[in-house]
Formats: C-alpha cells, structure tokens, sequence
C-alpha cells in the first residue's frame, strides 16, 4: 500500500463552522494571539487563557465532521494514511481516520502546568467534565491547563511527523496558510519524488520553491477532486 500523508489547518474544519485564525474575521482577529495562545500569555493571566479554551471545547462539542474530514478517512482504505493536523479540534477522529498526529495539542485534553508533556499528567475532558478551572490539579500537582501547544514552546510531536512525512509516496495539504514553524517545515522532509498536492481557495506560498498540484478550491470540493485522481492511480 501507497505511503498516503496529509498535513491539514484550520480550512479543513472551516465549513465545519470553525474559525480559522488568519483569514479576515479569523480568530487572531477577535483575540491577541500573544495573549491566548503563548506560554507567556498563559504565565500572566491563566484565567483569562484557561476561560478562552473553555469557551472553544464548548463550541466544538457544537461542530461535527464535513466531508473533507470523511474522505480523508475514506482514504484509509486505499492508502496508508497519515494525517498529521495542526488542529486542536477532534473533527479528524471523529470523522474515522485512525493515524493522527495533533502538532499542536488537542482541545479535548488538558495537562500539568509544571509538565505538560509528562503523559502520566495528561487527561482526557468529557461533555461532564468539560471546563478546566483554577484550581483543578494534575497528577503532579499543578495546576490544570489546556494541552495546547502555545508559542514558545517545544513541538514534540514534530519528529513523529517528520517521520511519516518522510516515508510519503504522496503528500496532501489542506487549509493551511503554513505561517507556523515548525509544522511548515514539514514538506521539506517529503522525498522529491513524493506527489505532493495543495487544496486552498487562496494561493498559499509553499516554502523550498516545491513542484506542486495546486486545486485551487475549499477542503469538500477538492477533496472530491483529489479522490478521483488518487483512485484513478489505483
Ligand atoms: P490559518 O488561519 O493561518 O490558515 C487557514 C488556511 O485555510 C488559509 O490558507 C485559508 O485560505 C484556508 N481556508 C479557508 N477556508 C477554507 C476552506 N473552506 N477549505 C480549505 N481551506 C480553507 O490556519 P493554520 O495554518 O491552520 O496554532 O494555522 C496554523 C496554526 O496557527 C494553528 O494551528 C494555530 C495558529 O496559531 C496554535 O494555536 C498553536
């Protein structure tokens, strides 16, 4: 089976009804990236941060997967698949795929303030307990918080990534202005002879000057598209 490996943003849960973060009306617009999602933000006011997650886990419980989500899981059959999302949502789990890598934390879980990538600290939220508040305890004693990887700080699960990205036969991006490092970095491990493809509405720059296939379309439609052409090399 074909080595099948995604890299998916924000625009994939956009037509789910999830704000992207740098479009107009994104979600940088509404909240000061440097207050919401930094380490630094996080150590100056960690109510205001905790609440601002809060607020976004209630809303997804809102949301359910779009077609994009659902042929990318489909494609598990035929390939196999990776998908390595920068999203902290769990439209991708939820839409079937089995192989996620979350570069940047999933909002469904919260960690230690102390040690946020100890696994003995990281606990899954559910719809009864949904909420972090000040207060609440990891294991290690410290204070509770969001398993979101913040700016300033550590990517671990880049390696993980890396690796898949380095075993593709074909390498899919969707809905990803590729701003942030190191996620965007990530195509510069796919080997040269990999097809790699890019579905957007808008262009978007890819780094390394890379022979790319551009569907110029939102995550459904080109999805739709890239399914045919993939099954047609069946
Ligand atoms: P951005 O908001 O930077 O980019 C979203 C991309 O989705 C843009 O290229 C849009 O053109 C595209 N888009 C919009 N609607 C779409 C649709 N219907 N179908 C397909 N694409 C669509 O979001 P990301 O690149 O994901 O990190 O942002 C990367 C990281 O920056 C996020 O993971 C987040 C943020 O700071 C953290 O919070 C740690």
């Amino acid at each position: 089976m074909k080595k099948l490996v995604f890299l998916t943003g924000a625009g994939i849960s956009a037509e789910s009804g999830i704000s992207t973060f740098r479009d107009s009306d994104g979600l940088w617009e509404k909240y000061p990236v440097e207050q919401v999602a930094s380490i630094e933000g996080y150590y100056r006011d960690p109510a205001l941060v905790i609440d601002f997650y809060n607020k976004r886990r209630e809303q997804l419980l809102t949301t359910v997967p779009n077609e994009a989500h659902k042929l990318v899981a489909a494609l598990d059959e035929h390939f196999d698949t990776t998908v390595v999302t920068q999203n902290v949502d769990d439209l991708h789990e939820r839409a079937g795929s089995k192989h996620i890598i979350h570069l940047h934390g999933e909002l469904m879980k919260a960690t230690s303030s102390a040690n946020p990538n100890d696994p003995r600290c990281i606990v899954s939220l559910t719809p009864d307990k949904l909420n972090i508040e000040i207060g609440d305890k990891a294991k290690d004693g410290s204070q509770l918080r969001p398993f979101i990887v913040w700016f300033g700080e550590a990517v671990p699960k880049m390696e993980e990534a890396a690796k898949a990205a380095m075993e593709a036969d074909i390498f899919v991006i969707i809905g990803t202005s590729l701003n942030v490092y190191p996620a965007a970095g990530l195509v510069s491990y796919v080997p040269r002879d990999a097809q790699l493809y890019l579905i957007d509405p808008k262009p978007v720059k890819v780094p390394y000057g890379l022979d790319i296939h551009t569907i110029q379309k939102g995550a459904t439609e080109g999805m739709r598209e890239l399914m045919e052409i993939l099954l047609a090399q069946q």
